[in-house]
């Protein structure tokens, strides 16, 4: 596998984890879990699946890359940036009074990640 492939299955579960947090917000916010069930299942098992691609593919371009441990600043960056991405579903589904603060947060996430990759704060 070479490194332009971990980054493409990188960037495809990025744009799975945000686009099912997208869709949770937005459902938690109009969405009718009576009429609708399946929207809220769907999206938070795409999110996981998200996820777990992200981490997967996260860490064969670190292997190709030859970044060891100790980590650099950039993947602590990113590594928490997954965690909060991971966690803040429980958030929209306990408070989806605050699904659209929640869905701006995820952007800004997502920036944060993309912004640590292309710029390795703190050097590779
Ligand atoms: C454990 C979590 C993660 C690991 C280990 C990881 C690792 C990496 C690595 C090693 C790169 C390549 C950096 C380079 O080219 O110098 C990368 C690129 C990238 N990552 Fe992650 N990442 C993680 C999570 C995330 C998350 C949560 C997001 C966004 C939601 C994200 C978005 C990106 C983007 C946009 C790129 C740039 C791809 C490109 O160069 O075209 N990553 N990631």
């Amino acid at each position: 596998m070479t490194l332009e492939f971990y980054r493409v299955v990188h960037l495809i579960g990025v744009f799975l984890t945000i686009m099912s947090l997208s869709g949770l917000c937005v459902f938690a916010s109009v969405g009718n879990k009576e009429e609708k069930p399946m929207w809220p299942r769907l999206l938070t098992a795409l999110h996981g699946i998200g996820l777990v691609v992200v981490l997967v593919a996260g860490f064969g371009l670190l292997a190709k890359m030859k970044v060891d441990w100790p980590w650099p600043t950039f993947v602590w960056i990113k590594f928490v940036v997954w965690l909060v991405m991971g966690g803040i579903v429980v958030l929209i589904k306990r408070a989806p009074r605050l699904a659209l603060p929640l869905w701006w947060i995820s952007l800004a996430l997502a920036s944060a990640a993309a912004w640590a990759a292309k710029m390795h704060p703190g050097g590779l």
